[in-house]
């Protein structure tokens, strides 16, 4: 996407959304405006959309629509699920334990910091690879019988690695533990079906695959005890008060169905303009490197470090360049610290503050990556002088 002269490369950070999920929505702002819970003709035909909506994700997830509870966004269903999970687990089993991977998203891994903090429970990080990867063999060697969840993320936002989340859901599923992935990255890339995953909860959030903002989705398997966090009325199945957002709903649900739909040809066509700026990127600029997983990471998604790069400035000399892209998750966006996602990967602090995130989407063309490889190149040498005569 362009707009004006800025070229977008951060669709991890979040999408434009797509002229025919807008389409879609706009009534549900305007005629259409019931709430779903009223008995009235307004009420029911908010409810029939709500209730379609949920159909037509569950078909795309493989579950019932009663498997599927809606809410404000990815963070929120990463919450309901660690927390609500948790509670739930405390409560019947006694169990304490909780089990998560070392580069999760905030939403997961800060609430399962605070359930550790203020509450009766261990927190255990699991080992992952230079690549960021988490083996199910170390989840198989870490359950015990107090395990009360394990969390490991599909795909990841920061270095685009892509976990097995199949078979890491069937060693949980052997040991009778819950298994929760958050799958928010994977929405436009992957198959999100729930039975062949082997998870019991999955965080979605519609705007990073071409949804509204302020929407997302937690699919909860049957027979899965969580305890709401928000409390009031009872919709959602009594799991999550609160009018339910009908238009970004109804959009969130049409969004997905598009990308589901479309994924073969957008992984195609995404997986070769992202291998074109990889291999550019490594090739012209000395002492790169990429960051995750080469081969199993999402189709739009290059990472790098750049050896006596600071990450911050090169991306504020991108911008002034005409290019919007990451230096790893937006929510990090200006903190200095260096990233917790690459540490874990064993880098050293100073490289992993000189990171990179290239993310590519729907609009995004060739023209665009031959653009930022012609740039590129001369910033970072730019960049690694000034750092020179700095010192
Ligand atoms: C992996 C992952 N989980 C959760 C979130 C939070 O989603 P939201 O922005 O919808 O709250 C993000 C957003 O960047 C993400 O990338």
């Amino acid at each position: 996407m362009k707009s004006g002269n800025l070229i977008y490369l951060d669709y991890a950070a979040t999408a434009p959304v797509d002229a025919r999920v807008q389409a879609k929505m706009l009534p549900f702002f305007g005629l259409d405006f019931g709430n779903p819970s009223s008995v009235h003709q307004f009420g029911q035909a908010a409810e029939a959309a709500l209730e379609d909506a949920r159909e037509r994700i569950a078909g795309w997830l493989n579950c019932t629509p009663e498997e599927i509870l809606f809410t404000s966004c990815g963070s929120e269903s990463d919450n309901l699920a660690i927390r609500g999970l948790a509670f739930a687990q405390l409560r019947s089993a006694q169990a304490n334990h909780l089990l998560i991977s070392p580069v999760e998203h905030h939403a997961v891994s800060r609430t399962a910091e605070q359930l550790a903090r203020n509450y009766d429970f261990e927190l255990e990080y699991l080992p992952v690879d230079r690549f960021g990867r988490v083996s199910p063999d170390e989840v198989r060697r870490r359950l015990r019988p107090e395990t009360a969840l394990v969390s490991v993320i599909f795909a990841n936002n920061e270095i685009g690695t892509i976990n097995p989340i199949s078979e890491i859901g069937e060693v949980c599923r052997e040991a009778g533990v819950y298994f929760h992935t958050d799958a928010v990255q994977a929405g436009a890339h992957l198959s999100l079906d729930t039975r062949e995953l082997n998870v019991d909860l999955m965080s979605l959030g519609a705007h990073k695959f071409y949804g509204p903002k302020g929407v997302g989705a937690l699919f909860v398997r049957k027979g899965t005890a969580i305890i709401p966090q928000q409390t009031g009325g009872s919709q959602e199945y009594g799991l999550r008060a609160g009018t339910q957002n009908v238009p970004l709903i109804v959009g969130m649900a049409e969004a997905l169905e598009i990308a589901q739909h479309e994924r073969a040809q957008a992984v195609e066509k995404l997986t070769e303009l992202r291998n074109q700026l990889v291999k550019g990127v490594l090739a012209t600029i000395p002492g790169a490197a990429l960051t995750g997983h080469p081969e199993f990471r999402l189709s739009n998604h290059a990472s790098f470090v750049f050896s006596g790069v600071d990450g911050n400035a090169l991306l504020m000399a991108l911008d002034l360049a005409g290019f919007a892209c990451s230096s790893g998750s937006a929510c990090k966006t200006g903190n200095p610290e260096p990233s917790e996602v690459l540490l874990a990967l064993g880098l050293e602090p100073d490289l992993a503050t000189s990171s990179l995130r290239v993310t590519l989407g729907r609009w995004t063309e060739q023209e665009h990556i031959l653009s930022f490889l012609q740039t590129l190149p001369e910033i970072i040498h730019r960049q690694r002088q000034n750092a020179v005569v700095i010192q």
